[in-house]
């Protein structure tokens, strides 16, 4: 049995569709949702499916003995990046080598980096009036939206989008790939 731990920060409808595309797969399980925020909505979404959540801030989340403890002590194999704002510390990063997936809503290298996420960054795509955007799937290391690229998808962007319209494009093009991918990667 492989057991994932999904980090999010935010709405969690990622999160959401990768509990519900796991769910009856006997080889891999969502074991907990960690996350940054207390009055994250991702934390609403986990209590539906009875996945424990699991609260932090920065200082436990840098602590070997905290956050990486944890995921130790639940014999976790496997970290997805579901919309989770924080970069991951050396300490996980280097305990999960190749064991840590993101997602990011552009076309890395492209619009990535601190301060690159959600609307910010399809505010950042409109702004520069490029014509097609897409979703990033990579490995994590310590630095932001650095890792090696597994998969990518495209979709237009059309003159008419605003960040919303845009956000909501990427959202299915997300919810289609990601748990696919986690999938493949797992299988590895
Ligand atoms: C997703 O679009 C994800 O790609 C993005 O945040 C959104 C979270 O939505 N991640 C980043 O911007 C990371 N840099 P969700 O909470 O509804 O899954």
């Amino acid at each position: 049995m492989t057991k994932i731990a999904i980090f999010a920060s935010g709405s969690g409808s990622n999160a959401e569709n990768i509990i519900q595309y796991f769910a009856n797969e006997a080889e891999i399980c969502v074991k907990n949702i960690y996350c940054n925020v207390p009055d994250a909505y991702v934390l609403e979404r986990a209590k539906k499916y009875n996945v424990p959540t699991i609260v932090f801030n920065r200082d436990e989340l840098r602590d070997p003995q905290k956050i990486l403890h944890q995921l130790q002590k639940d014999e976790i194999d496997f970290i997805i990046l579901a919309g989770f704002l924080w970069l991951i510390p050396a300490c996980i990063a280097v305990a999960y080598p190749n064991h840590i997936v993101n997602i990011h809503p552009a076309l890395l290298p492209a619009y990535g980096g601190k301060g690159m996420y959600g609307n910010h960054v399809h505010e950042s795509v409109i702004k520069a009036g490029e014509k097609e955007s897409g979703i990033t799937i990579h490995y994590v290391n310590e630095h932001y939206d650095e890792g090696i690229t597994i998969f990518q998808a495209k979709c237009p962007v059309h003159s008419t989008d605003t960040a919303e319209t845009l956000a909501a494009r990427i959202h299915e093009l997300e919810y289609k790939h990601f748990p696919q991918v986690i999938k493949e990667v797992l299988s590895l």
